[in-house]
């Protein structure tokens, strides 16, 4: 099993580690289940690619409710994650280990491989109400 001794500082997130098998010489298999390696039970699945532009940032956003755990299944990118009182900027290059991304969490995605390739799993259908898009009502948001 691949390692990884990230220590998340923030507060809502953690590592996800995924199930892996190693089929050598035909691939490698990598599974996550709902409500045992990924902490909810999954409603909604999205994946980001063609991120050729370099200057590109994503994200920029918390949510009030939403639990997600995401992963850069190809290539690289920096996540920079923001509980409004610690800071933290994680480099994400493994398929095999994920990022919670639990509420109240401030997160932007940049600095993409123009190979890159990020899934996303959620506990909740989109709804534009969850989000918080201004990082000053965040700041308000997560210190009231
Ligand atoms: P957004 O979540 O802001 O993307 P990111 O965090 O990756 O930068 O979503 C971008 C747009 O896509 C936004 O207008 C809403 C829409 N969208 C949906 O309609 N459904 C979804 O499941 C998601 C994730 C986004």
């Amino acid at each position: 099993m691949p390692k990884n001794n990230l220590k998340i500082k923030v507060k809502n997130s953690g590592l996800v580690k995924m199930q892996f098998f190693n089929d050598f010489p035909d691939g490698n298999l990598v599974i996550g289940e709902a409500n045992k390696n990924v902490p909810f039970a999954i409603k909604r699945v999205y994946f980001i690619n063609n991120l050729l532009n370099k200057k590109s940032v994503r994200g920029k956003h918390a949510h009030k409710k939403l639990e997600q755990v995401i992963f850069c299944v190809n290539g690289k990118f920096t996540l920079s994650l923001d509980d409004g009182k610690n800071r933290q900027k994680i480099t994400l290059d493994s398929p095999y280990f994920g990022v919670r991304l639990g509420p109240r969490l401030w997160h932007t995605m940049s600095s993409f491989s123009s190979d890159c390739v990020i899934l996303v799993l959620a506990d909740n259908y989109y709804k534009e109400s969850d989000y918080i898009r201004d990082y000053g009502k965040f700041l308000k948001y997560v210190r009231q």
